[in-house]
């Protein structure tokens, strides 16, 4: 049969759907074909994660249609998006921590032995089976509890896999995820691909969006704009679509004068995590800790501002030494963390957006010399306007913001307690070309006015652009460190796989 009569797995049609005033698509249309891999772009809030719970029966459409093989169906409920053989990976992992990875991966659908029991040895050798495809090492009956947001996206990933799923869709799976395992995951998509599967991909990543895509949505305000090819466009263009203006996605850091010495760790280290990591950060200044995802980078910031502990090792901030694991200690001496696991470490998602955004007040800031609430307050929003916060109402629930406007969030929470020593943890990951150079900017101004700033990126381009110095780790360790004139892609990818490049000695 010619391909063009077989109806596509998948299609929407004209579907509208609002939360309370906000219309978050407008009469939408998409249709995902076997055998290809489709790519859904627009800024953050445009109604992408909107659009994927629609596919995945989590919410019901106001309007329009979507259909299955050609029929209208209405998922009443994500089982029955199952059912029709749809898996969706969401932008946030959602395992459940207290299971192992076996379990959480057949949650609902155990497999079960003659004697109706839980058949453990499948479950854990269909999960076996699934690892080895996507190239995965990990044990599956470890608790899913404390597992890197990367490896929590390979669960979901696994899950996926062993549904043998018709249509798969991934909300932003690489956002979490270093280039090595991104490409790990592009090969399992191609080989979907390629056995027929239609999927959807989702990523602010153009980079991936055009290696790996045969074409493209650009949707802006819950409205379709276009659909091509891949091959029939380019970066600017699809850009220009998303936004409705041009833009640059990087913001070189500007010459900053540099101060005193701000930061100083010393010998750093957490038995079986990291060892001797030592970095001193002047006021002014932009540091990187570059490195591939599990090298130790969140970690090591984790401890230094005291949520997680070490073995050995000093920090002084200001020349006066932290005692460890005080986080409230490390706010008191000015130091903020905007956190890599923003869900988990940064927000409480039942709480209004406002109240998140000046979380923080509720620490006394002495050093800082106390803010008043109010004064606060506003700053709190005007850091949300500044980083072009899309919302209803500054009282909802943060819950209910796109994943890049919570980022967006826990940013504006820690800058506005104005601090001495920022900690960034991919201070831009899952926010949107538009409002990357924003952030960008933001550091580079902070830096300028005196902040000492370490920032943990995977990110090469906002790496190379913003760091004026950059510190690389490999498993735990630092490898190298370059100054801004030294430092450049192959440089550190040397040293954060863990090689030398032949002149060095
Ligand atoms: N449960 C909800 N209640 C209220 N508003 C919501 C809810 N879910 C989404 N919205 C709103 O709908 C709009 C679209 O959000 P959506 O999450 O689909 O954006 P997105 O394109 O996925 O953005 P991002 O790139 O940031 O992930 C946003 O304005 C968001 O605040
Ligand atoms: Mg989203």
């Amino acid at each position: 049969m010619d391909p063009a009569e077989v109806p596509p797995p998948l299609a929407l049609v004209d579907v509208t759907k609002s939360f309370g005033s906000v219309r978050a698509l407008r009469g939408l249309s998409l249709e995902l074909r076997s055998g290809e891999i489709h790519a859904l772009v627009g800024e953050n809030g445009a109604g992408k994660s909107t659009l994927v719970k629609t596919i995945a029966g989590v919410h019901r459409p106001d309007g329009g249609q979507v259909l299955v093989d050609g029929s209208p169906t209405g998922f009443a409920a994500p089982v029955d998006a199952q059912r029709a053989g749809v898996a969706v990976i969401y932008q946030e992992p959602t395992l459940f921590p207290d299971l192992s990875v076996a379990e959480n991966i057949f949650v609902g659908r155990q497999p079960r032995t003659r004697l109706r029991t839980i058949d453990r040895a499948r479950m854990r050798r269909d999960t076996e089976e699934a690892f080895t495809r996507l190239g995965v090492d990990m044990d599956p009956d470890r608790p899913a509890r404390g597992l890197s947001i990367a490896d929590q996206q390979l669960v979901e990933i696994a899950k996926a896999l062993t549904r043998q799923a018709r249509v798969l869709v991934m909300d932003e799976p690489t956002a979490a995820l270093s280039g090595v395992e991104a490409e790990r995951l592009f090969t399992v998509a191609r080989t979907l691909r390629d056995s027929g599967a239609a999927l959807l991909f989702i990523s602010h990543r153009f980079d991936e969006v055009f290696a790996l895509c045969d074409r493209v949505t650009v949707v802006r305000d819950g409205a379709f704009v276009s659909c091509d090819p891949t091959s029939d466009l380019d970066v600017d263009t699809v850009v220009r679509r998303m936004v409705g203006r041009e833009v640059t996605s990087l913001y070189p850091k500007e010459d900053a004068e540099r101060g005193e010495v701000l930061l100083e760790v010393d010998g750093l280290t957490r038995h079986g995590v990291f060892a001797d990591v030592s970095m001193k950060v002047r006021a002014g200044e932009i540091v990187a800790l570059a490195g591939l995802v599990g090298a130790g980078r969140s970690e090591v910031i984790r401890a230094v501002f005291g949520v997680d502990r070490y073995d050995a090792g000093t920090v002084r901030v200001n020349g006066e030494t932290l005692p460890p694991g005080r986080p409230r200690a490390a706010m008191a001496a000015g130091i903020a963390l905007v956190p890599e696991d923003r869900r988990q470490q940064g927000l409480v998602m039942e709480s209004s957006i406002e109240r998140n955004a000046t979380a923080t007040r509720r620490w006394p800031l002495s050093r800082l010399g106390l803010l008043r609430p109010r004064a606060e307050r506003d700053s709190a929003r005007d850091w949300g306007e500044r980083l072009s916060l899309k919302f209803g109402r500054i009282t909802d629930p943060v819950s209910t913001l796109s994943g890049g406007n919570q980022q967006k969030v826990v940013l504006a929470k820690w800058l506005s307690t104005d601090p001495r020593v920022l900690f960034v943890d991919e201070p831009t990951r899952g926010i949107d070309v538009g409002t990357k150079a924003e952030v960008h900017r933001l550091l580079s101004t902070l830096a300028g006015r005196g902040l000492a700033i370490v920032m943990v990126s995977s990110e090469l381009p906002e790496v190379l652009g913003m760091a004026d110095r950059v510190l690389v780790m490999h498993e735990g360790r630092v490898t190298a460190e370059l100054d801004r004139d030294e430092a450049d892609e192959e440089s550190v990818m040397y040293a954060a796989t863990g090689q030398r490049p032949n002149e060095a000695a």
